[in-house]
């Protein structure tokens, strides 16, 4: 039985899990807090989670039916994230550790995202057999990502952004069209009735062999065409604006994910990260991945798809099969930067 935290961003998170199976997962969401500024404000993340952790935790507990005597080990999030955002956990789950004398297990963001599709229900279900190499294809708000998982917690990076992340591109998208924030889920929503060829967008790194990623020149082309329409008429193409946008990014994803399937010819490809929540894009994706036999697997539920708990504490669970527990409680910090170790 594991106690999880997440607090790398603007969602303040606890799950209890079990193995694989999330028996709840908590999510605090902070979105309301930031829609003003059109995106996160650090200060602000560190103070929303300092006032909901310890009632996350309660009503985790609480739902879970259980006391903080059947939790066996706690997890929490070191990074990649905003520093003073993950301090916020990383300060909780040490003096819970402390407090009931279990071991912590510090846990990469990333690897989270990828643990999501191994996370089942309550019951066990979906029952994955996920055969390994696997490719992971990671596209958040703040990451885009390729790696290649050898077995679990062995990964070696393939690219990544350069630049803007996909989920980043997306929200700016919609800010330049005034849509609020978080822009992914308006973008899809509009995008579903637009033209994705009405408006042909720049497609950057497109032909290059690199798996990497660039979506700022994308952006910076967007604001420029949106501003040479003349304001009545950006209301009348919102639609088709949209999904000429995201047919980009998508485009881009899928691109280099088709490069890494042909390069490394994986048995299977996992999805994770808040923008895997779109339907659009899991479809390209799956449509994909049949042409190469690669099984593909996504977070079983939307909410494991967005930052949370649930994901952190499969992802301790398979790191304590390891034997990956952090001892030295003191030494234990927050990494901002923290990247995958290639092994
Ligand atoms: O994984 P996540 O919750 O946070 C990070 O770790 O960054 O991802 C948040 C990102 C935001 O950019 C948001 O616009 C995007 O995921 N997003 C979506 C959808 N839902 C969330 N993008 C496209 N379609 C969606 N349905
Ligand atoms: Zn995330």
């Amino acid at each position: 039985m594991i106690l999880a935290i997440e607090t790398s961003c603007d969602e303040t998170s606890v799950a209890v899990t079990k193995g694989r199976r999330v028996i709840t997962n908590i999510i605090s969401s902070q979105v309301d807090l930031h829609r003003k500024y059109g995106g996160v404000v650090p200060a602000i993340a560190k103070r929303a989670h300092e006032e909901r952790i310890e009632p996350a935790i309660k009503e985790a507990l609480k739902k879970s039916r259980i006391s903080t005597k059947e939790i066996k080990t706690i997890a929490v999030t070191v990074g990649p994230g905003l520093a003073i955002a993950l301090e916020v956990g990383i300060k909780k789950a040490k003096e819970l550790s402390l407090a009931l004398k279990k071991p912590l297990i510090a846990v990469n963001h990333m690897e989270g995202h990828i643990y999501s599709c191994f996370a089942q229900n309550r019951n066990g279900n979906p029952k994955r057999k996920i055969a390994f190499p696997a490719l992971c294809i990671l596209v958040s708000g703040g990451h885009t990502q390729l790696v290649i998982m050898k077995n679990h917690g062995q990964y070696k990076l393939l690219g990544e952004t350069r630049d803007d992340a996909a989920g980043e591109a997306l929200d700016k998208a919609a800010k330049i069209l005034k849509l609020g924030y978080p822009g992914g889920p308006v973008i899809e929503r509009l995008a579903q009735k637009g033209n994705p060829n009405k408006y042909p967008m720049p497609r950057p790194l497109f032909y290059s062999k690199t798996l990497d990623y660039s979506f700022s020149g994308l952006k910076t082309h967007f604001l420029y065409l949106v501003q040479e329409i003349p304001p009545k008429k950006v209301g009348v193409e919102l639609k088709n604006l949209a999904a000429s946008f995201q047919e980009a990014v998508f485009d881009s994803i899928i691109k280099k994910t088709q490069v890494a399937l042909q390069r490394y010819h994986p048995p299977s490809l996992l999805a994770g990260g808040g923008v895997i929540a779109n339907k659009l894009l899991r479809r390209k994706v799956r449509s994909l991945v049949s042409k190469y036999g690669a099984a593909p697997y996504f977070p079983p539920k939307d909410e494991l798809c967005t930052d949370n708990a649930a994901m952190i504490g499969v992802c301790a669970y398979f790191m304590i099969k390891s034997g990956k527990i952090t001892t030295n409680l003191i030494k234990l910090d927050r990494k901002p930067n923290l990247c995958f170790q290639n092994g």
